[in-house]
């Protein structure tokens, strides 16, 4: 197989006295779509922080492309061009319009041209069909909108990777689905991509290699059909319930 992405060797992340994550091992191939799922407090999005050097690790190593970037030598704010992140809140500056929102690191951190930037701009807002928002500023937009913005923010850097932290956890039902669908058309366009979700048939569908995390660190992993249908420990048989049984929960209230 090709030389990993994105390769994780036995992270250890303490928070003072306090492990968090240990032992964490995983890789990331070009073009591979990973998710991670786990209990709440497992140490996901700290995970997530550690790739892409907003949390400094305690211990292992985190290579992109055979460089190691966690050991401080690479700063963040070069880090952040090659590990685009996009969070659960959306982080737009409320005070800037959804174009100077995108183009405020191309052309202050990348030193692009701003009109190369504006032009790109406009095309990656007319994909996601919100072309006539360039203007608007953020609270005249929906959730679903700012997190579509956000994600544009992060891809105009041109990533190798993009790590999703729950994008759609605070989102109202009905745009959650827009969120998911760029994300899915993302990974079918062949964007690297390790996604934390909740969402679990989203993660089943979009997912080449599934991650479960729990109490810091991996307790399985392996194809989507294969965990989600026969998860061999009992801890993912219990995860996996859990979200079975609220489903159904859902279900019987509004029936
Ligand atoms: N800056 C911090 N200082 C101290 N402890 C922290 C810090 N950030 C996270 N933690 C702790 O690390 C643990 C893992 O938190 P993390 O946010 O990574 O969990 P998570 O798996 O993302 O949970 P959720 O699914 O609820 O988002 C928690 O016990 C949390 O309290
Ligand atoms: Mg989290």
């Amino acid at each position: 197989m090709t030389q990993s992405l994105l390769k994780v060797e036995n992270l250890r992340k303490d928070f003072g006295a306090q492990t968090i994550l240990q032992d964490v091992s995983l890789d990331v191939h070009q073009g591979e779509v990973v998710v991670i799922v786990g209990p709440s407090g497992c140490g996901k999005s700290t995970f997530l922080r550690c790739l892409n050097g907003l949390e400094p690790v305690t211990g292992g190593r985190v290579l992109l492309d055979g460089k190691c970037i966690s050991d401080g030598s690479v700063p963040r704010s070069e880090i952040c061009q090659h590990i685009g992140m996009v969070f659960q809140s959306y982080d737009l500056f409320n005070h800037l319009t959804v174009l100077d929102n995108i183009a405020l690191a191309p052309v202050e951190v990348q030193h692009r041209d701003p009109e190369e930037v504006r032009c790109r701009s406009r095309e990656l807002l007319a994909r996601i069909g919100l072309a006539g928002k360039e203007n608007a500023y953020p609270r005249e937009l929906s959730g679903g909108q700012k997190q579509r913005i956000a994600m544009v923010r992060a891809l105009i850097l041109n990533p190798e990777i993009m790590l999703f932290d729950e994008v759609t956890a605070s989102l109202d039902p009905e745009m959650v689905r827009e969120v998911l669908d760029m994300m899915m058309e993302l990974a079918r366009g062949g964007m690297t991509m390790l996604i934390v979700t909740h969402e679990m048939s989203f993660a089943r569908a979009v997912a080449d290699k599934v991650y479960f995390f729990d109490q810091g660190g991996i307790v399985e992993s392996g194809a989507p059909a294969d965990f989600f249908e026969h998860p061999v420990t009992a801890r993912g048989q219990k995860f996996l319930d859990s979200f079975i049984f609220n489903e159904r929960r859902t279900k019987e209230r509004i029936s």
